[in-house]
C-alpha cells in the first residue's frame, strides 16, 4: 500500500473515532443525570442506616444495620413477617451405617468438631478492624461503581441467565448457553436440605464480564420459567464487587432467574440473623496448591415446622433462612440438587477463555491441587442428613473443566472438580 493511501485510511480512521467519541458524550450527558438520580435511589433502598461502620483491609465498608431493619423486610411478601433468630430444629446426622451420630453428641457441642480433623478456622477479612454489635447484622455497603459496573440498575446484583444444570436437557445442541460451563455432581429425588465441605481457592478471571464459582444447588419447579433455586458458596466476580477477592455469596430465585432475586443481600428476601459474618465478604485465607488447604462448609436445610430454609456457614455459625413464603415449589421441596463449579466463558478472542475453575487443576491431580466437595450429603423426609444414594456427574467440556467422584470412609461422598479453561486440549 502506498503512503498516501495509508494516510488516507488514518484520515478517515481519526475522524471516525473523534465522531463516534462526540455522540458518544453527548448521549451519556443527555442520559446521564437520569440514570444518575435512579443510582442514588437504588443506593438508598439498599444502604440501610448502620449503628457502625468498619472499613475493611480490601476496600469494602462494612455497615452493622440493626436486624430489624435490614433489606429483607422491603419484600412486599415480608411486611408483617416476624423475625426468627434461630432455627427450630436442626437435621439429624445418620452416617451410612444407618447410625444416628446426632444421638451420640453433646446436642451443645457442634456436629464438625467431633468427626472431622480439625481445619485452620477461615474468616472474613474486615474481621481484623471490628465487629457488628449484638442485634445488628454486619452488611457490605453497595457503592455507586458498583452499580455502575452493571447493564442496568434492575439487573444490578442479579444473575443474567439460568446457570443452573438440568440433567434432562444434557443434548449436545444446548450445551454451551451462554457460555456458562459447569462441573457438577448431582442428585435427583425429593430433598429438604444439602450439605459439603468445599476448599476455597482463588482462581484466575480472563476479562471482568466472567466470572468463576463453586456452590450448591438446591432446586425445584419444572424448570422453565417458574424454576426456584436456593445457591451458596464462593466466588470471584470482578463485575459485580469490582476486584478479584474470593467472596461468599448466596443466591435465590423463584422464576428463574428473571424479576425475583439475587446475590446476597442486593435485594429483599433472605433474613439474616447472624452478626459475625457478611454475605459477599471476602473469605481468607485461601487454599495454596502443594500448601495449607482451607475449606468451608455449607449446610442449608427446611425447618419442617416453619417450612424456611435456613443456611450454616462452616462450624455452626447460623447466618439466616429464606422465608418459605419467597417460593412456589421450594415452599415444599428441592427435586434437584448439585454441587460443583460454574464459569463464563465469552470465547472473547475466539479462543476458550482462561477462566480458571476451581483451583485452575484437573481432578486427577488430586489433594492440595485440585479442589474438592467432601462430605457431600443430602437432608431426606425426616429431617435426616444422608449420603446421597445416586450422584451423577456432568460437564459440558472435560477437557476444559472436568470432575471425578470419589467415596471412601473419612471424606463420605467426594469429588474433584475444576480445570484451567483454555489449553492445548481446549482450544
Ligand atoms: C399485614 O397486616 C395488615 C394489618 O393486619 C394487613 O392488612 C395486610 O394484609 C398484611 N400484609 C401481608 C402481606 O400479610
Ligand atoms: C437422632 O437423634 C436425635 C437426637 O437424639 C433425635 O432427636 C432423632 O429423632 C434421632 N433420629 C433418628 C432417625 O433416630
Ligand atoms: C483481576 O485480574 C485480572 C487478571 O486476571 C486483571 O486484568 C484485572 O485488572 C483484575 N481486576 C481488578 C479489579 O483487580
Amino acid at each position: 500500500m502506498t503512503e498516501v493511501k495509508l494516510f488516507f485510511r488514518l484520515a478517515v480512521l481519526l475522524y471516525l473515532f473523534t465522531a463516534a467519541r462526540f455522540c458518544y458524550a453527548a448521549r451519556s450527558r443527555f442520559s446521564g443525570s437520569r440514570k444518575n438520580v435512579e443510582v442514588l435511589k437504588h443506593l438508598n433502598r439498599l444502604n440501610k442506616r448502620p449503628t457502625n461502620s468498619i472499613q475493611s483491609p480490601d476496600g469494602d465498608i462494612i455497615d452493622c444495620v440493626h436486624v430489624s431493619h435490614q433489606p429483607a423486610f422491603d419484600h412486599p411478601f415480608l411486611k408483617n413477617h416476624t423475625i426468627k433468630m434461630a432455627p427450630n430444629y436442626h437435621p439429624n446426622w445418620i452416617n451410612k451405617d444407618g447410625i444416628n451420630l446426632s444421638s451420640m453428641m453433646n446436642p451443645s457441642k457442634d456436629e464438625q468438631s467431633s468427626s472431622f480433623e480439625k481445619h485452620e478456622a477461615i474468616t472474613q477479612l474486615w474481621h481484623s478492624n471490628g465487629k457488628c454489635p449484638k442485634g445488628t447484622i454486619p452488611i457490605r455497603r453497595t457503592k455507586k461503581e458498583d452499580i455502575l459496573r452493571a447493564s442496568s440498575v434492575k439487573r444490578y446484583g442479579k444473575k443474567s441467565f439460568s446457570t443452573f444444570m438440568q440433567p434432562s436437557s444434557i443434548d449436545p445442541d444446548l450445551i454451551n448457553q451462554n457460555g456458562h460451563q459447569h462441573a457438577i455432581a448431582y442428585s435427583q429425588g425429593e430433598f429438604y436440605g444439602a450439605k459439603a465441605t468445599m476448599n476455597v481457592w482463588n482462581p484466575k478471571i480472563h476479562q471482568s464480564n466472567e466470572f468463576s464459582l463453586s456452590q450448591i444447588w438446591l432446586l425445584g419447579g419444572s424448570f422453565a420459567s417458574d424454576l426456584n433455586s436456593i445457591e451458596a458458596g464462593w466466588q470471584v466476580s470482578p463485575d459485580l464487587y469490582g476486584d478479584n477477592n474470593t467472596r461468599l455469596f448466596i443466591y435465590w430465585t423463584s422464576d428463574a432467574y428473571q424479576a425475583t432475586g439475587c446475590y446476597n443481600l442486593l435485594c429483599s428476601g433472605f433474613v439474616q440473623t447472624n452478626n459475625e459474618i457478611a454475605i459477599g465478604g471476602s473469605i481468607s485465607p485461601i487454599s495454596q496448591s502443594h500448601g495449607s488447604q482451607y475449606d468451608i462448609t455449607i449446610l442449608i436445610w427446611k425447618d419442617p415446622e416453619e417450612g424456611n430454609w435456613w443456611m450454616q456457614f462452616g462450624n455452626g455459625k447460623v447466618l439466616g433462612y429464606w422465608p418459605a413464603t419467597l417460593f412456589s415449589y421450594l415452599s415444599d421441596s428441592a427435586s434437584l440438587i448439585e454441587w460443583g463449579g460454574e464459569v463464563v466463558n465469552t470465547a472473547s478472542d475466539g479462543q476458550h477463555s482462561t477462566t480458571q475453575m476451581g483451583s485452575g487443576a484437573f481432578p486427577e491431580e488430586g489433594f492440595s491441587k485440585a479442589s474438592y466437595f467432601r462430605n457431600i450429603q443430602i437432608v431426606d423426609e425426616s429431617n435426616n442428613l444422608r449420603d446421597p444414594k445416586d450422584m451423577n456427574t456432568f460437564s459440558e467440556q472435560p477437557n476444559c473443566y472436568n470432575v471425578q467422584t470419589h467415596n471412601n470412609d473419612k471424606w463420605g461422598s467426594h469429588f474433584y472438580y475444576g480445570g484451567p479453561g483454555r489449553n492445548p486440549n481446549c482450544p
